[in-house]
């Protein structure tokens, strides 16, 4: 078969299949091959043009007037007809929020916003999170073995995300079912039975988040991110508009949580399954930002980002036409040689983890990266101090089948309560 430039198909890149297994279980792994040896590409089963080299995606990244970001959110499998029809029964209109907004529209907005992110406000955060992550594990600790995302990853960070943003902490187990449904329908590829279902969630979601703004914005006061925006918006609603209230009400909700959640699982994953490195992190926990960054590499929670070419472009050698839909693969971009020595070892004394691609890069480079990191930084500080024998079980690890988020959907671990720390020395 044939590009739209023009150029034949690789049979790799014919085969190339991002909602199939190897990819799910490894994605930069499943590149290797277009890394080697053709790092940009057209996959015909996607519509997309695939870049899977470091440098390539950073040019990207750099250059948003090129590459712009509007289909970031774009859903990936077209809704069919009835899909359709029930996201316009709930009134759908899921649009511009910052990661997906052109500029300057873009830089205007995410300026006026960025207060809530200073690292004072950002510390005020921490008393919480460790409040949080320690009642949690308060209620595991004499068990001796849990499924770490099921009693924590997910629930923790989505209770600081809303926290952030000044929303109501109701329903936490439907938040978390709208989160799916909203990840499936952007970045999935739900068979023509799922869609429906999919919308349906996707549509209460986008309900759900239109009450919730109502509601606070009708508060004269009230603190959290949310509100920043609610206040903006009355002042400078050409800058801050109606629309993109409502759409970043939903997109945020699963951008704060369900990024930062399975981050934390990934971590955990990596870092259990190499006991000496555990090891290290619970004799000087001084390593943990850098063991927490060094996973965000290795094996970040955000895999792959999506940009549109608003002019004919050449990549790499490869021309590709305007209006060309682009996935860039960071996890394979951070798991490249030219830029990382031995990129698939986790190396947690690397002196360039911070360059990876996990939280994009440039002007849309992901503003609650510290929050995030925050968080993963103060779950494996509690968890090397009151559970340093901590191990990892044997187990067939599943991944939610889509594009961009990554993390697995359980992660069971084991420890002999009797040996816990607090127990020998209380
Ligand atoms: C943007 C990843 C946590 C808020 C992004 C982008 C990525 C990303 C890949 C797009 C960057 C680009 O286009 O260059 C992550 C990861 C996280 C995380 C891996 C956790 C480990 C958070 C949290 C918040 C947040 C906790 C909110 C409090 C945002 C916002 C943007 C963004 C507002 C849009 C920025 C813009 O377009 O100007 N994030 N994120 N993220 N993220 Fe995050």
């Amino acid at each position: 078969s044939m590009a739209p430039n023009g150029c034949p198909v690789s049979p790799q890149a014919a085969a190339f299949d991002p909602f199939g297994r190897p990819y799910q279980l490894d994605p930069a792994e499943a590149l290797r091959w277009s890394r080697e040896q053709e790092p940009v590409f057209y996959s015909p089963r996607l519509g997309y043009w695939v870049v899977s080299r470091y440098d390539d995606i950073k040019a990207i990244f750099r250059d948003n007037l090129t590459f712009s970001p509007s289909i970031a959110l774009e859903k990936i499998t077209p809704a069919s007809d009835e899909a359709l029809a029930v996201l316009k029964r709930y009134d759908y209109g899921m649009n511009r929020t910052l990661v997906n907004e052109d500029e300057p529209a873009h830089m205007a907005r995410r300026r006026e916003l960025l207060e809530a992110f200073t690292p004072e406000a950002l510390e005020a955060h921490a008393p919480m999170v460790r409040r949080l992550v320690r009642e949690k594990l308060d209620a595991i600790i004499d068990r001796g073995r849990a499924d770490l995302v099921a009693e924590m990853f997910w629930e923790v960070p989505l209770t600081v995300a809303l926290h952030f943003l000044g929303v109501p902490e109701e329903d936490m187990e439907q938040l978390r079912r709208f989160s799916v449904a909203h990840t499936l329908n952007t970045w999935g590829r739900p068979s023509p039975e799922q869609q429906v279902e999919v919308a349906e969630g996707v549509g209460k979601f986008w309900q759900y988040s239109g009450e919730v703004l109502r509601k606070m914005q009708a508060r004269s006061e009230g603190h959290g991110w949310m509100y920043d925006m609610i206040e903006k918006n009355r002042h400078k609603p050409d800058v801050v508009t109606d629309n993109y209230l409502h759409s970043m009400m939903m997109a945020i909700i699963v951008a704060a949580h369900e990024t930062t959640a399975l981050a934390t699982a990934n971590a955990f994953r990596q870092l259990l399954s190499r006991p000496v490195v555990w090891a290290d992190l619970c004799d000087n926990p001084a390593l943990i930002p850098a063991a927490a960054e060094e996973c965000l590499r290795h094996s970040g929670s955000v895999v792959a980002w999506r940009r549109i070419a608003t002019r004919e472009v050449s990549l790499d050698g490869v021309i590709i036409p305007e209006g060309g839909k682009i996935l860039m693969v960071t996890a394979s971009g951070n798991h490249d040689p030219a830029h990382f020595e031995n990129p698939d070892e986790l190396d947690i004394y690397r002196d360039n983890a911070v360059d990876h691609l996990t939280f994009g890069y440039g002007s849309h480079q992901c503003m609650g990266k510290n929050l995030g990191r925050m968080e993963m930084r103060i779950f494996l500080e509690e968890f090397t101090r009151r559970l340093p024998h901590l191990e990892l079980e044997e187990q067939e690890f599943t991944f939610l089948p889509n594009t961009s988020f990554r993390g697995p959907e359980a992660l069971w671990v084991r420890w002999d309560p009797a040996q816990n720390p607090e127990r020998r020395d209380p």
